[in-house]
């Protein structure tokens, strides 16, 4: 059972089922849907059942906390953490009933569930975003003491508007040596209108003067296995959540081992169900070099891209970013794409090609290890590509 959290005026207790008319008076109001991602418009009893019914599920599986906000007896928001224990992160996230805003109590709450994820949860970085158009939601990280990390261009769809978000983080622990400062934001562009497209019969493919992107073969198997393991950050970049299906296997060449796996067949399914693409990337002389990976978020006509190279052979962006930028702009109709990576040296192949750098996100992975800053970089359909 949560622990209740007491500041000077609050107190933050576990949510019950008997809860669920208070969130839909809170959840059910226009005003706060329209500055959050998750919360339907218009929002029923069922919908605050059905939340309310996994929150402990979600607590006892350590994916994540989130403590009804009370004051004097009576629920007056929420607040919780969306835990990331494999990188020891969060993402917070909170709403305050409209009739007691600007009293303090927003940040009085996330000022309580910082310590309490830095303390109990022992977790090491946590991070936020809110629509910029939100500014008390910037307002309320700030005096909580998190520090701007940057901005992400029309990151979102909302209501069927694109918006562009504010994000922000903050670390507890010791620097690492080695740890990048945080990067510069950029300026916002104009908003556009959302466009959807029916999924292709059969896999796009591109030839260009230095690679070929194809579909997967049979015996491109192990090789691309060896690739996917050794994806690191750029795994986010993969058609799935996991590794290769959920619950994530601990390596997936020890997973093909035991399972037949046909990741041609696998990513087949993903394209198919427009959760992205994983397609081969052959260089001039038609030997396979690398993985073009693409994973589509059709809600917000985005999606995050990432070539991986073949172990030991050299990093393919240079030769497919292109192709792959093509294919996702023209042939998915998507309207933004993210990449991350390590460091600007890492990203350099696609900040030739015109992705702007637009976050630095301290300690937000751990790899082998030892916590990493990650870069975040986003291009906009009908930016122009840098000539290379
Ligand atoms: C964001 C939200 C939680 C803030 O709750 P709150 O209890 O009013 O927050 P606080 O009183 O602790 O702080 C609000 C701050 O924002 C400031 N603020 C309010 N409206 C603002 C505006 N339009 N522009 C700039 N600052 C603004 C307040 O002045 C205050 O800052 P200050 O103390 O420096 O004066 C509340 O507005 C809310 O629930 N919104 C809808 C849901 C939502 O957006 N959640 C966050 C999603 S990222």
């Amino acid at each position: 059972m949560l622990a209740a959290l007491r500041t000077s005026r609050l107190i933050l207790r576990a949510f019950t089922l008997d809860d669920a008319e208070a969130t839909v008076r809170i959840c059910g109001q226009r005003i706060v849907a329209a500055t959050t991602l998750r919360i339907p418009h218009p929002y029923s009893l069922a919908d605050a059942r059905a939340w309310l019914g996994m929150l402990p599920d979600l607590a006892a599986s350590d994916r994540g906390v989130v403590f009804a906000i009370t004051l004097d007896g009576a629920v007056i928001g929420s607040i919780g953490l969306t835990v990331d224990r494999p990188h020891s992160r969060a993402e917070i996230g909170y709403v305050i009933d409209p009739s007691h805003w600007g009293k303090g109590y927003a940040t009085e709450a996330a000022r309580a569930v910082v310590e309490h994820a830095f303390g109990t949860l022992a977790l090491r970085r946590l991070f936020a975003w809110h629509f910029s158009r939100n500014p008390a939601s910037g307002r309320v990280l700030a005096k909580a003491g998190f520090t701007r990390e940057g901005s992400q261009r029309r990151q979102f769809l909302k209501w069927g508007r694109f918006e562009d978000a504010e994000v922000f983080g903050m670390v507890r622990g010791p620097q690492q040596p080695g740890e990048p400062r945080h990067g510069d934001p950029l300026p916002a562009p104009p908003p556009g209108a959302p466009t959807s497209r029916p999924v292709a019969p059969s896999p796009p493919t591109r030839t260009t003067p230095t690679c070929t992107l194809r579909p997967l073969r049979p015996e491109d198997r192990a090789p691309a296995l060896a690739a996917i393991d050794r994806a690191g950050i750029l795994a986010d970049a993969l058609p799935w959540t996991g590794p290769l299906s959920s619950p994530a296997p601990a390596n997936a060449s020890e997973r093909a081992a035991q399972d037949p796996l046909d990741l041609a067949a696998l990513a087949e399914a993903h394209r198919r169900a427009d959760e992205g693409l994983l397609l081969a990337i052959d260089n001039a002389r038609g030997s396979l070099v690398g993985l073009a990976a693409l994973r589509t978020s059709r809600a917000h006509e985005r999606a995050e891209i990432a070539c991986l190279p073949i172990p030991g052979l050299p990093d393919p962006t240079p030769l497919a970013a292109a192709g792959l930028i093509d294919i996702a702009f023209h042939d998915l109709g998507l309207k933004r794409l993210t990449a991350s990576a390590l460091s600007l040296d890492d990203a350099a192949p696609l900040l030739a090609l015109g992705f702007r750098h637009e976050t630095s996100l301290a300690s937000h992975a751990r790899i082998d290890g030892r916590f990493r800053d990650v870069l975040t970089f986003g291009l906009l359909r009908g930016e122009p590509l840098a000539p290379r």
